[in-house]
C-alpha cells in the first residue's frame, strides 16, 4: 500500500482561521434569488416568503458570510430600485445576464434573510455603470444611524438600525472585457481609490475589497494587480481573487490536480501585494479575498438555450458530482494552508446557481460539494498547523509532482480539538497517512469522517439526493501520538480528535 506522512509542531503555526473564509456569495442570476432564497408562494416560505428549507441548510453550513447582490450583475445594478416598497420597484432589462430583474427582493430583504441565516452581508458596489455618489449613498443608506437623507430613507422603509455592512467590494471583475462598464488597470486603480476614500470618510470602520484578476489566465494577470494597488494601497484592505474549475476533457487526475493552479494563483498575488507594499515602504499587509472560488462547466450546453429577458431562469444550474466534491475539499485545504493572508473566501454562488444548495417546488437538497463546504466550516475553526505532507505523487496532463494526499490539520486549543483535512485522489488505492502526533498523545479520535464513491461521476439529484453523502468510519487511531489512518482511494476525510481528560 502506498504510504503519506504529516509532520506537525504546535509551535509552527501558518495562523489562525478566520472565520470568512468559509463564506459564500448570492448573486442576482438565475434562480440563486428568486426560487433558492425567495419563492412567497411556495409552501415552504415563511411570512416574508423566505423559503425556511434554504435557511435550514445554510445554517446547516454555517455560512459566516455572503457576497451581495454580484457578481457581473452589480456592474449595471441601481441599488435604490431594490428597496421601498415593493409595488413601486422598477423592473429593468439585467444586461450582465440577458434577463428580466423585478427587484422584487432586494437590499433590506437581503438583510433580513441574513439575519434568519446567522450570517453577515458583504457588500458589492457598482463601479461598471456607476461611481462614487452611488456608493456613497448606498453606504450612508445601509451603515449611518439617522438624521440624513438616506439614512432617514432607510427608516422610511422600517429599518430603523443600520444594517452596519462591514466589507464592501469596490466592483467586480473589472479586469473583464465582459463586465459592463470594463476598465483599464489605471481607470479601475483611480476610480477605486476615489470611491474608498469617500467610503471610508463617511465610515472608518469598513473594510474594502478592490478587484483582482478574474481569473489566473487573464492576459492582464500580475500587471493589473500591481497597478490597481499601486493607486488604491493606502485605502483598500484586500485585493480579490476569483478562480473556476472544470474537466470538460473528462480527465478526472488532470482535473483533481487543479489546486495546484489556486495555490500558485495565491502566491503570486501574496508576492505582488508585498511588492507594492514594499515599494511605498508601506505597514500594512494587502490581505487576500478570494471571493469566488468552485467547479463551474457542467451547466454551459443548457445555458446556451435560455430565453433572453426570461425571469429567473434555470441559469448556471450546475449538478455536480463526486470528483469535483473532491476538488472542493482540496481548494478548501489550499486555501486553509494560506490563512496567514486569505482572510475572506466566498464559494460562488450558495443556492441553485453553481451552488452547494438546490432548490425545486417539492423541497431542497445537498449537492455533493455541499460536505466538504460543510465539514471545512464545521470543524475548520483554530489555528492551522504548518502542515508537511511527504505524499507520493503522480504527473498529469497540464500538472507534475502532483501530491496523491492534500491535507491540512488545524489545531484548536480553546476546545482542545485537532481536525485533520485529507484528500486521497489517488483513483485506484487506498493510501496509509501517518503522523508523529506525540504532542497530541493524550487526544483521541472522536469521529473519521469519510466522503467516497466508487463513481467519481456520480451525483445528488432531485430523484437521489442521499447518492453521494458521508458516513463515518474507524479508520484512523492515535495510539499513544503514533497516528495513522487509511485514506480510501479517492476520498474526503475529516478525522477529529479531541483531549482525553
Ligand atoms: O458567479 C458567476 C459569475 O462568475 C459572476 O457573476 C462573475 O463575477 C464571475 O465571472
Amino acid at each position: 500500500m502506498k504510504k503519506a506522512e504529516l509532520v506537525i509542531d504546535k509551535s509552527f503555526v501558518v495562523g489562525d482561521v478566520d472565520r470568512r473564509i468559509y463564506g459564500s456569495f448570492i448573486e442576482h442570476l438565475g434562480r440563486a434569488v428568486y426560487e433558492g432564497i425567495y419563492q412567497p408562494e411556495s409552501p415552504f416560505a415563511d411570512e416574508q416568503g423566505l423559503r425556511k428549507d434554504t435557511l435550514e441548510l445554510v445554517k446547516e453550513l454555517k455560512v459566516p458570510m455572503v457576497r451581495y447582490p454580484g457578481g457581473n450583475f452589480v456592474s449595471g445594478f441601481y441599488w435604490e430600485d431594490s428597496v421601498g416598497p415593493k409595488e413601486e420597484r422598477p423592473a429593468r432589462p439585467e444586461l450582465a445576464w440577458g434577463v428580466i430583474e423585478t427587484n422584487q427582493f432586494g437590499l433590506n430583504e437581503f438583510v433580513d434573510w441574513a439575519k434568519k441565516a446567522d450570517t453577515e452581508v458583504m457588500m458589492a458596489v457598482n463601479l461598471g455603470t456607476r461611481g462614487i455618489d452611488a456608493a456613497r449613498n448606498l453606504l450612508e443608506y445601509c451603515n449611518f444611524k439617522g438624521g440624513t437623507y438616506y439614512s432617514d430613507l432607510r427608516k422610511k422603509h422600517g429599518y430603523e438600525q443600520p444594517h452596519n455592512i462591514k466589507m464592501w467590494c469596490l466592483g467586480n471583475e473589472m479586469d473583464g472585457p465582459w463586465q459592463i462598464g470594463h476598465k483599464t488597470a489605471d481607470e479601475y486603480g483611480r476610480i477605486a481609490l476615489e470611491t474608498g476614500r469617500v467610503m471610508k470618510l463617511l465610515d472608518p470602520s469598513i473594510e474594502l475589497v478592490a478587484c483582482g484578476s478574474s481569473n489566473l489566465w487573464m492576459p492582464t494577470f500580475g500587471e493589473w494587480e500591481a497597478t490597481t494597488l499601486d493607486h488604491c494601497y493606502d485605502v483598500v484592505d484586500y485585493i480579490s481573487l476569483h478562480q473556476y474549475y472544470g474537466n470538460r476533457s473528462n480527465d478526472t487526475k488532470d482535473f483533481l490536480a487543479k489546486n495546484l493552479g489556486m495555490d500558485d494563483f495565491i502566491k503570486s498575488v501574496i508576492s505582488i501585494c508585498d511588492y507594492v507594499k514594499a515599494k511605498k515602504h508601506g505597514k500594512k499587509n494587502i490581505n487576500l479575498s478570494f471571493d469566488e472560488w468552485n467547479v463551474w462547466y457542467h451547466s454551459g450546453e443548457q445555458d446556451r438555450k435560455i430565453e433572453k429577458w426570461s425571469k429567473a431562469p434555470h441559469q448556471l444550474e450546475d449538478v455536480y458530482n463526486f470528483e469535483d466534491a473532491l476538488l472542493v475539499g482540496s481548494m478548501l485545504i489550499t486555501m486553509l494552508r494560506h490563512c496567514d493572508r486569505v482572510k475572506c473566501a466566498c464559494l460562488a454562488q450558495l443556492v441553485n446557481v453553481i451552488a452547494p444548495i438546490m432548490t425545486s417546488d417539492t423541497g431542497a437538497w445537498r449537492q455533493t460539494i455541499f460536505y466538504p463546504y460543510m465539514h471545512a466550516s464545521v470543524f475548520g475553526n483554530g489555528t492551522v498547523l504548518n502542515t508537511i505532507v511527504k505524499s507520493p505523487v503522480y504527473d498529469s496532463k497540464s500538472y507534475t509532482d502532483v501530491p496523491y494526499i492534500d491535507s491540512v490539520c488545524i489545531m484548536n486549543e480553546e476546545t482542545e480539538e485537532l481536525v485533520i483535512f485529507a484528500v486521497n485522489k489517488d483513483l485506484e488505492e487506498d493510501i496509509e497517512l501517518s503522523c508523529d502526533l506525540r504532542q497530541f498523545a493524550d487526544y483521541g479520535i472522536v469521529e473519521h469522517i469519510l466522503l467516497t464513491h466508487d463513481d467519481v461521476k456520480a451525483e445528488n439529484t432531485e430523484a437521489n439526493p442521499d447518492n453521494v453523502a458521508p458516513v463515518t468510519c474507524n479508520h484512523s487511531k492515535n495510539d499513544n501520538g503514533k497516528f495513522t489512518a487509511l485514506l480510501k482511494s479517492k476520498s474526503w476525510n475529516v478525522i477529529r480528535m479531541k483531549k482525553i481528560h
